[in-house]
């Protein structure tokens, strides 16, 4: 139906197995701090353990993973852990990103690699570890969190947007292999949010919310069965539409916008 939503709503989180892959800070612990206030069976993976046990505590049903979205083997290890106990998941919502503000001339090669790694290339070891179970189950979800300055090439944004642009390719292409498979896909947009990753901007960031307010955003997007996930509204209805324009219009307002 034209106006349907494009995956299955999904309106209850109590008791789904949902892995959150950055899920230490941030809008990833944010979306965890829901999920289990909700009775969902978490899952909280990223480097730094302390913080997700911080994240997880006092929730039984929350299960700690530290990994690191770097090295395949653990994602192997972790999700064999998983397929042991629970006998699988319902949802992975790949949060892992890297980010440093940077002008072209500004960017070191090497850190530019790292970034692309986590922030792009460690989605397909992820994928490449839930894929097959999913489709032999035919059920399961996969989120993707890309961003608007995945949208257009914006200022600052040199290596960190790139991968961005990637990422909501990339979910485009997920959504037409896996629909007609059974599984949801899940590309999530936001504005700026006040993390510890946007911490790094000394620019005036239009629009900003909370990492509560995007996790909620997203439960929503995800319990309404979006596709595409993207919030602020008022933020990012004006990038969509900047995005439309031919490029002599955008490139002129971009610069009258962001100086
Ligand atoms: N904040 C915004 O304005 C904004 C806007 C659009 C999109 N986003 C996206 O939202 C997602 C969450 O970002 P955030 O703003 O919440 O930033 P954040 O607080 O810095 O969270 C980033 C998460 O990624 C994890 N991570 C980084 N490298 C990792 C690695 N090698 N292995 C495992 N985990 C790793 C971090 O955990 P550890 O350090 O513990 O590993 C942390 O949990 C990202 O995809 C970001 O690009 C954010």
């Amino acid at each position: 139906m034209m106006w349907s939503a494009l995956n299955p709503e999904l309106p209850v989180l109590q008791g789904k197995r949902v892995w959150l892959v950055g899920a230490s800070s941030g809008i990833g612990a944010a979306l965890a701090r829901q999920a289990l206030a909700e009775g969902a069976q978490v899952i909280l993976s990223a480097r730094r353990q302390s913080a997700l046990e911080t994240v997880a505590a006092g929730h039984p049903q929350a299960w700690v993973m530290p990994l690191d979205v770097l090295d395949p083997q653990a994602w192997t290890a972790a999700y064999a852990s998983i397929k042991a106990r629970w006998d699988g998941i319902d949802l992975i919502v790949f949060c892992a990103a890297d980010y440093r503000p940077e002008r072209s001339w500004e960017v070191a090669p090497q850190q530019a690699w790292q970034t692309l790694q986590v922030n792009l290339a460690s989605v397909y070891t992820g994928l490449a570890t839930v894929l097959p179970d999913m489709l032999a189950k035919g059920q399961g979800g996969i989120g993707l969190i890309a961003s608007v300055a995945g949208y257009m090439g914006l200022p600052n944004a040199t290596v960190y947007g790139p991968s961005k642009a990637a990422l909501i390719n990339l979910a485009e292409i997920l959504y037409t292999d896996l629909h007609g498979k059974g599984l949801a896909v899940y590309l999530v947009n936001p504005g700026f949010v006040k993390t510890g990753l946007t911490a790094k901007n000394d620019f005036s960031m239009p629009a900003l919310q909370t990492p509560e307010q995007a996790a909620r955003e997203i439960w929503q997007g995800i319990r309404r069965g979006r596709f595409e996930i993207h919030f602020p509204r008022r933020f990012t209805r004006v990038l969509k539409v900047l995005q439309l324009l031919p490029y002599r219009w955008r490139f002129a307002l971009l610069s009258r916008l962001l100086g």
